[in-house]
């Protein structure tokens, strides 16, 4: 368990210790609990209730042959009702090991219901015959459920040892506004009309990237805060539409100082909340490497399965698919030579999927005595296979796996899925193990297909590296960012960089991202121009909140660790928002409606 909720002594008017409190210390004092009917046994003449509160279930007892009409009264009970309990703390007759008040029970003298409950709809208990929609509807009974209830205490616990630690490094939380202009992050705004300001809209913050680079100006060298962000894109497993940000600045900084204080905030983290001390200083890796080596800006560092490039080793000639592919590699998946023609359908069917885009799979199996069968044999000589085979270092029992494509990007992308696919069929990714890395040398630019432009890859304030802002007139597709992302297990939880500080620099660059000037002193005309006013060399960097809790909490999605979070299609089914207005407030704002049918 990784939060052992504290013992709360209660002095509350209606309990005077809660249901996780009692030990066997406290046999013979007469107490008062408040609390859940989780469930209600009757076993002869004896009915057992376990009362649920936030801090653990505790069992009462009821005995006929002492209270007849109270025994009664307790087999009327309903689960979830609301009651306070009085009676003598006693050692049970058989303990339950698994409950850490298992040791006793309260032999109870009287009760009171304090509310009754409908039958809820799904069961209220660690494990629950709720599916995901039904718990999302009823999400204030899910947090009943102590594994989802662990998860907000974790959630909160983190939050106060990222206020310690930054705050014993002088760095001051402050809030910024909701309600503000657009901010760039490359996904759509969550708007708000304005009343006040007819035909105006208010922009969520995607981030309070602009707002912390305005308080640098302002002299505040150490800024922090837990942010609220919405963007409004498509949902994944670890993407909600309104997530929270531990959002950082500092003044007088280089990449080096950023990336020292928040490896020593993610260890502080994994010490205190998980108790694993990380000593080492976390891999770097420029992200050219980590694209040829893993085919990800996000390698999961947990295994290894390196990508093998093949274009020398395949493209002989003599194998039409491989002569005319820009990029061949391959992946060496240990002891999986046993796979049977359907498990390697399989594996081509998932790399064929849509998602993926894979044309197809070949596969070499390295039998116990080194000899090499593949799905390619005819086009092969023995000898040229068994190169393929030294190349890829396999052993006897390996499988060997290979794309390819005439993009080698896109096929490097597909590799990854396959690689991410074979480890975690070989059980390599496991969630008790962490692997951090920091991602560094991001290219400042990427093309925008849809946009037909060139688009900065983290957000237009990064700063060029020093050594390539002489690319940025000739050859601004080369020109690496001082950006770096931080990835745990595969999973971006953070990411920053260092911002440019001289308004000449900001202009260049809004001008290479083809804003006209006019348009970029419309959208970022406030931060040039506080620019002017002697804004310090300044870089930062913010972390995914709800994606460290994830992590920590072994979930498979942030969902898990958000009290009232949107489903997959960014919908709040418990309050039923989105949700149309009523026209009277249309019409307060002047806005017409123009659905499409
Ligand atoms: P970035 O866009 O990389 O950087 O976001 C920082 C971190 O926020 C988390 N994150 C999300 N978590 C849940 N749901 C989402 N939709 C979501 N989007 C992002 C990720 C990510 O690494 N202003 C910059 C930071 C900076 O430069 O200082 C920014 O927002 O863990």
């Amino acid at each position: 368990m990784i939060l052992q909720t504290k013992n709360i002594k209660t002095k509350d008017m209606y309990r005077t210790h809660t249901c996780g409190e009692l030990r066997i210390g406290h046999a013979g004092q007469t107490v008062t609990l408040a609390g859940w009917v989780q469930r209600t046994r009757k076993m002869g003449g004896m009915t057992f209730v376990d009362l649920r509160d936030r801090y653990g279930i505790t069992q009462l007892v009821f005995n006929e042959e002492k209270d007849i009409a109270l025994t009664e009264e307790a087999n009327r009970l309903g689960r979830e009702y609301v009651i306070q309990a009085t009676g003598t703390v006693s050692e049970r007759y058989s303990k339950n090991k698994n409950l850490p008040t298992g040791d006793i029970e309260i032999e109870v003298t009287e009760f009171n219901v304090l509310n009754k409950s409908l039958t809820p709809p799904f069961t209220i208990e660690e494990e629950t015959d709720g599916g995901d929609d039904l718990r999302m509807k009823y999400r204030y009974l899910d947090l009943r459920r102590p594994n989802v209830r662990r998860n907000l205490e974790l959630r909160h616990r983190m939050c106060i040892e990222v206020r310690n630690y930054l705050s014993n490094l002088g760095f001051i939380e402050v809030e910024t506004p909701v309600l503000i202009g657009s901010t760039p992050e490359g996904a759509r705004d969550f708007v708000v009309p304005s009343r006040m300001n007819k035909g105006q809209f208010y922009a969520l913050p995607q981030s309070p990237q602009t707002l912390k680079q305005l308080l640098m100006v302002s002299g505040f060298d150490r800024y922090f805060q837990i942010a609220k962000c919405f963007r409004d894109e498509d949902l994944r497993a670890d993407r909600q539409p309104e997530f929270t940000q531990i959002d950082c600045e500092m003044s007088f900084v280089t990449q080096e100082d950023i990336i020292q204080t928040f490896e020593g905030m993610a260890k502080h983290l994994f010490k205190t909340l998980r108790g694993v001390e990380l000593n080492e200083p976390f891999l770097r890796m420029p992200w050219a490497e980590a694209m040829k080596r893993f085919g990800s800006d996000k390698p999961d560092m947990r295994f290894g399965m390196e990508f093998v490039e093949l274009m020398d080793t395949l493209q002989l000639g003599t194998f039409p698919v491989f002569d005319n592919a820009n990029y061949i590699g391959g992946i060496c998946a240990p002891g999986c030579a046993t796979y049977t023609r359907k498990q390697l359908d399989q594996l081509t069917e998932y790399v064929k999927r849509p998602q993926i885009g894979a044309k197809g799979l070949v596969y070499a199996r390295v039998g116990e005595d080194g000899s090499v069968k593949s799905s390619v044999d005819k086009f092969y000589t023995t000898e040229q296979l068994n190169t393929l085979k030294d190349k890829m270092q396999a052993a006897p029992g390996d499988l060997i796996l290979i794309l390819s494509g005439d993009d080698a990007m896109k096929t490097r992308k597909q590799l990854c899925e396959l690689r991410l696919e074979m480890g975690q069929r070989l059980g390599l990714r496991d969630k008790n193990k962490f692997a951090l890395l920091w991602v560094t040398e991001f290219p400042m630019f990427e093309w925008s297909e849809e946009e037909g432009r060139l688009m900065a890859m983290h957000h237009p304030f990064t700063h060029p590296m020093e050594e390539d802002i002489n690319l940025l007139d000739t050859r601004p597709e080369d020109v690496r960012a001082d950006a770096y992302d931080m990835v745990c297990n595969g999973i971006e939880v953070g990411g920053g960089s260092i911002r440019i500080h001289d308004p000449k620099l900001q202009a260049k660059m809004f001008e290479i991202l083809g804003f006209t000037p006019e348009k970029a002193e419309e959208q970022f005309g406030f931060l040039m121009n506080a620019f002017k006013y002697g804004a310090p060399p300044h870089g930062g960097l913010a972390y995914g909140l709800d994606r460290w809790v994830s992590i920590f909490a072994g979930l498979d999605s942030i969902r898990d660790c958000i009290a009232f979070p949107k489903n997959n299609s960014g919908r709040d089914v418990m309050l039923d928002a989105p949700a149309p207005i009523d026209q009277k407030q249309l019409d307060e704002l002047e806005i017409k409606l123009n659905l499409k049918k």
